[in-house]
């Protein structure tokens, strides 16, 4: 591939596009060459076929701060990035939207600025015909020794991107309740996570959601500038919440939802969106449903919807508002994070197991929906589990308890889901194999969804 086809062929160019303005501030950079681009983070634009975004951090401001992209280290293409300054530390965001790139291909990427000693990395945009794919699903990681034990297996598993659900770092302690106060907070986390990610991050797109630690005191009115400021999101969701969005991969429709929106169990952020999520979430199902290369549909946010862990349990907020239409639209695979644990249910309608799914099941995906607690990506697990017995929490955080004959399998260690999507096979049967492995990489869990059309 010549470098001019890169930056004329038909569909190839990449174009940098205006970026969303999401609180940026316009920053005056003083000169400063010595630092050094860190935190390297990609994610999908709403379309993984032709769009990446590039994002990266500098200690200080600088001038020019640039991305050069090619199909190989000659590069070619030089796009300058918008920079987002941020609350109560001297970082300096660096976003890149590319836009028109071509499906199915590596390019290479170097990130520099005035003087820099420059970064680089490569991506893959998502192909144009549908292939077997394997994508990562957990929460709640933080910055620890687990957490980098994790960020090692999610190479080693060559995922095609890792599906985030939320309590990404911990910056703030409090996590949406806003107990303890300013002390709670300490920003240059943040920095400390993306430079723990990027190994991974840097090369495969990370879609991160909010959790209930995305909600910063004072950092907004919502308490996300401070993760807006850090992300390049597709930009697609709903309405006025930049947090949520869509993405199609190969036969898999993505859908990140704000939990925060839903949750009776911390409810600072509690119905902001409401029924225009609501309505959003139906809209993107039905389009999804009706979408003949689509076989599974995977949503995620933060909150538990079923989870027998006794430190946050259920919410019934969250199951209020979406089981109906997790239900009515058939949705395959619903990812949360929030208890610090693994647990899987046996697919549910109405809240009640359809099938019996232990470990190892093969089930039939159309029957009913399973839900996946995938919070023990990092920090500190919480050995308390509920079963026979847990509870949810009901309108104004009232906790009541409740049987948990859903729960399929659970387990306290730390742990991240891998999920393989393959496509219909010659019978019309597509398959979601899930397994989960612990930090050392054994398996906790399998799984494997079958929808036939
Ligand atoms: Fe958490
Ligand atoms: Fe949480």
């Amino acid at each position: 591939m010549s470098r001019r086809r890169v930056l004329t062929g038909s569909g190839a160019a990449a174009l940098a596009a205006g970026t969303a303005s999401v609180g940026p501030l316009l920053w005056v950079p003083p000169a400063s060459a010595a630092v050094r681009p860190g935190g390297v983070h990609l994610m999908y634009g709403k379309n993984p076929k032709h769009r990446m975004a590039v994002s990266w951090s500098t200690p200080a401001g600088v001038r020019r701060p640039r991305l050069e992209l090619g199909l190989d280290r000659t590069y070619g293409l030089t796009v300058p990035a918008e920079s987002r300054s941020t609350k109560d530390l001297g970082t300096v965001y660096h976003h890149v939207d590319l836009r028109r790139l071509r499906p199915g291909t590596r390019y290479h990427y170097r990130l520099s600025h005035k003087g820099a000693s420059p970064v680089t990395g490569t991506f893959r945009t998502a192909p144009k015909v549908q292939r077997p794919f394997r994508f990562a699903a957990f929460g709640d990681m933080g910055v620890n020794a687990a957490a980098a034990a994790h960020v090692a297996l999610i190479r080693r598993m060559r995922p095609k991107f890792a599906f985030v659900v939320g309590d990404l770092c911990y910056a703030d302690t409090s996590g949406g309740t806003g107990v303890g106060g300013p002390q709670t907070q300490d920003f240059r986390v943040w920095d400390q996570w993306l430079n723990q990610i990027q190994p991974s991050a840097g090369h495969v797109p990370w879609m991160t959601t909010v959790g209930n630690h995305e909600m910063e005191e004072g950092n907004g009115e919502l308490g996300y500038s401070g993760y807006l400021d850090r992300f390049q999101l597709p930009g697609n969701g709903v309405k006025g919440a930049p947090v949520t969005y869509s993405f199609v991969h190969g036969n898999v429709g993505f859908i990140a939802l704000d939990g925060n929106d839903a949750s009776y169990e911390i409810s600072r952020n509690l119905d902001y969106l409401g029924s225009a999520q609501d309505q959003w979430l139906r809209r993107e199902l039905a389009e999804m449903r009706s979408d003949p290369e689509i076989d599974f549909i995977v949503v995620g946010f933060h909150n538990c919807m079923y989870c027998t862990n006794l430190v946050h349990g259920s919410d019934g907020g969250n199951r209020s508002r979406w089981e109906p239409i997790f239900d009515r639209y058939s949705v395959d695979l619903v990812v949360n994070g929030h208890n610090h644990c693994y647990e899987r249910t046996h697919p549910l309608r109405d809240g009640a197991p359809v099938i019996e799914a232990p470990r190892g099941a093969v089930i039939d995906s159309t029957r009913g929906t399973t839900y996946l607690t995938a919070g023990g990506a990092g920090q500190a697990v919480y050995p308390t589990g509920g079963r026979p017995i847990s509870y949810v929490s009901i309108e104004g955080g009232v906790r009541v308890p409740e049987t948990t004959e859903w729960s399929a399998l659970t387990n306290e260690v730390h742990s991240v889901a891998f999920l393989d999507a393959v496509p219909r096979n010659k019978r019309g049967v597509a398959k979601l194999k899930l397994t989960a492995l612990s930090t050392d990489g054994k398996v906790i869990d399998r799984l494997t969804l079958k929808r036939r059309r």
